[in-house]
């Protein structure tokens, strides 16, 4: 399963992405109002530091201003994915981007027929939103596992199944056994998925038993 990071925060996109985690990023407008300084110096960093696919969202509601910023948005990088809502000019730019090549990511999917029909457009990747489905008193993860039977059913559909909005470690083991394809992570989960207090007191243990060995090798070194 892919991992991408859900932020715009560049912070976190190089800690994250020295360690070898990160497949990708998503942003959108809420996540790039969190940051200071201009959003497009911003994208136009990410795109360099990060060689997988990078989500861009569009903020036009109806179809020529989505293909237009669409366009605008893959100037930033190759690696762009221009990130489009789940409404009916969304589709359609959807269709339209991803026909002369442009990758495209359908966002604020909350349905498994709003995954199919993102799927029939063209969608590189479509992203249910599981956590806001929590929230509201709606299992998230169902929705993961109908889209994913839904496309399994029909192989011609190559449409990724990218998990977003997720809260908790919790829901990235769980997207993993139903073979989702992509989990975004926002920077907490991730951190969170690192930890183990077993480790630190297997680590501490480790440090202060060495300690016993210098103390009667004062040379040694490893
Ligand atoms: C996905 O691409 C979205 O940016 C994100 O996962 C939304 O998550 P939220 O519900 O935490 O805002």
């Amino acid at each position: 399963m892919k991992i991408f990071l859900d932020t715009a925060n560049l912070e976190s996109i190089k800690k994250f992405n020295d360690m070898g985690l990160l497949d990708g990023i998503t942003t959108n407008p809420s996540l790039m109002s969190k940051e200071k300084g201009n959003p497009k110096d911003a994208m136009e960093e990410i795109t360099k530091i990060i060689k997988g696919d990078v989500s861009l969202e569009v903020v036009s509601t109806e179809f020529s201003g989505m293909i237009e910023e669409g366009k605008r948005l893959r100037q930033y990088g190759e690696n762009v994915v221009v990130k489009v809502p789940m409404t009916p000019d969304g589709l359609k730019a959807c269709k339209s981007l991803s026909s002369e090549g442009i990758p495209v990511n359908v966002t604020l999917v909350f349905s498994p027929n709003q995954a199919l029909l993102a799927a029939k457009s063209g969608a590189k990747y479509v992203s249910p939103f599981i956590g806001r489905l929590d929230d509201i008193g709606q299992d998230g993860m169902n929705l993961i596992q109908d889209i994913k039977e839904i496309f399994q059913n029909y192989p011609h559909l190559k449409t990724e199944i990218l998990v977003a909005s997720v809260r908790h470690p919790m829901h990235v083991v769980e997207a993993a056994k139903i073979g989702a394809d992509v989990v975004t992570l926002p920077p907490g989960v991730l951190d969170k998925m690192l930890e183990h207090p077993l480790t630190k007191i297997g680590l501490d243990n480790f440090l202060k038993d060495w300690e016993k060995v210098k103390a009667e090798n004062p040379d040694i070194k490893i």
